[in-house]
C-alpha cells in the first residue's frame, strides 16, 4: 500500500480544457531539483531546448540533440509529480517527415515518461501535428518567434509589430489548432495580435513575450530568477539569485582557503570516541 497521498499528474486534455477558465502557469526546468520546486506551483513544466543556451552556453538552440532532451526530460519527470511535463523536439529531429517526427516522439515519450511534446512551426507542421495526435502523441505547438529558425529569420526579434504581418501568424495558429494540438506557445508577438489569436483558436495560447491576452504564460526559469546574463525585454525578473549564489561561493572559497571549512560540525568522529563532532 502506498504511504504517499496519490497525486494525479495533469494531462494534455486537462490543459486543453483550461481554455477560457483559469490562466495556465508554465515554466521551464531541466533538472530534478528545480523541477521539484516548479512542480509545486505550475501546471506545465517545459523541458525546453533553451537548455542548449542556458545549460550548455550555446549561442542558439540549433545544436541541441534528441539525446540531450531525453536526458533532461527524464530528470524532470523524476523530480516532478503533478505538473504536465512537455519535452521539446530539437531542430533536425522532426522536420524531415511526419514519420521521423513520430519516431522522435516515441523515443522521447518511452524514455522519459513525459506527457506531451512541443514542436515549432505553424502551417508547415500542420500535417505532422495531425499525424502525431492521431497516433497517441499530445502536441503543444509553437508559433510567432520560432528560435530554431534563427538561421533563416536572422535575429530573435518580435513578430507581428506591423498589422500587415498578422495574417500568416494567425493562419499558423489556426492550422496548429485545427491539426489537433492541445495548446500553442505564442512567442514574442505584439499584444493585439496575441489577443486576436487567443480569440480565434479553441486551444489555450501560452504566451512568452505575447502579453496577458494569452490563456497562460511561460518563462525560462533561469531568466525569471535573474540567473541569465542577458534576457529579452519581456522577461520580468522575479528574483535576483545571481548575487546570492556568488556570495555563498565567495564565502565557501574564503573558508576553504582559511581552513575554516570543514569545521567540527562537518566531519565524522570515530565511533565511541566523544568529541566535538560526535
Ligand atoms: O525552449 C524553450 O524554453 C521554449 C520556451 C521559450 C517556450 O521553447
Amino acid at each position: 500500500m502506498s504511504t504517499q497521498a496519490e497525486v494525479r499528474r495533469l494531462t494534455a486534455p486537462d490543459i486543453r480544457a483550461r481554455k477560457g477558465t483559469t490562466p495556465i502557469v508554465a515554466l521551464t526546468s531541466y533538472h530534478a531539483h528545480t523541477a521539484r520546486i516548479v512542480d509545486r506551483h505550475c501546471d506545465v513544466i517545459l523541458v525546453g531546448d533553451s537548455l542548449g543556451m542556458v545549460m550548455h552556453g550555446l549561442e542558439t538552440t540549433v545544436p541541441v540533440t534528441l539525446d540531450m532532451m531525453i536526458l533532461q526530460g527524464h530528470a524532470v519527470m523524476r523530480g516532478s509529480r503533478q505538473a504536465l511535463v512537455v519535452v521539446d523536439l530539437p531542430f533536425g529531429s522532426y522536420e524531415a517527415s511526419k514519420e521521423q517526427a513520430f519516431m522522435s516522439c516515441a523515443r522521447v515519450m518511452k524514455e522519459t515518461g513525459c506527457g506531451a511534446i512541443k514542436l515549432e512551426g505553424g502551417r508547415r507542421m500542420a500535417e505532422t501535428i495531425a499525424f502525431l495526435t492521431t497516433r497517441g502523441v499530445p502536441v503543444m505547438g509553437h508559433i510567432g518567434l520560432t528560435p530554431q529558425a534563427i538561421n533563416t529569420i536572422g535575429s530573435f526579434r518580435a513578430q507581428g509589430r506591423d498589422e500587415k504581418d498578422w495574417a500568416p501568424i494567425e493562419e499558423d495558429a489556426r492550422a496548429v489548432a485545427e491539426a489537433g494540438a492541445f495548446s500553442v506557445v505564442v512567442e514574442a508577438v505584439a499584444e493585439p495580435l496575441a489577443a486576436r489569436i487567443t480569440a480565434q483558436v479553441e486551444i489555450p495560447t501560452i504566451g512568452i513575450g505575447a502579453s496577458a491576452a494569452c490563456d497562460g504564460q511561460i518563462l525560462v526559469l533561469e531568466d525569471m530568477l535573474g540567473l541569465s546574463p542577458r534576457v529579452p525585454r519581456f522577461v520580468k525578473r522575479y528574483g535576483d539569485l545571481g548575487p546570492g549564489i556568488g556570495a555563498a561561493i565567495e564565502a565557501y572559497a574564503a573558508d576553504v582557503r582559511a581552513r575554516a571549512f570543514p569545521g567540527p560540525d562537518n566531519v565524522y568522529a570515530m565511533r565511541g570516541k566523544p568529541g566535538k563532532s560526535s
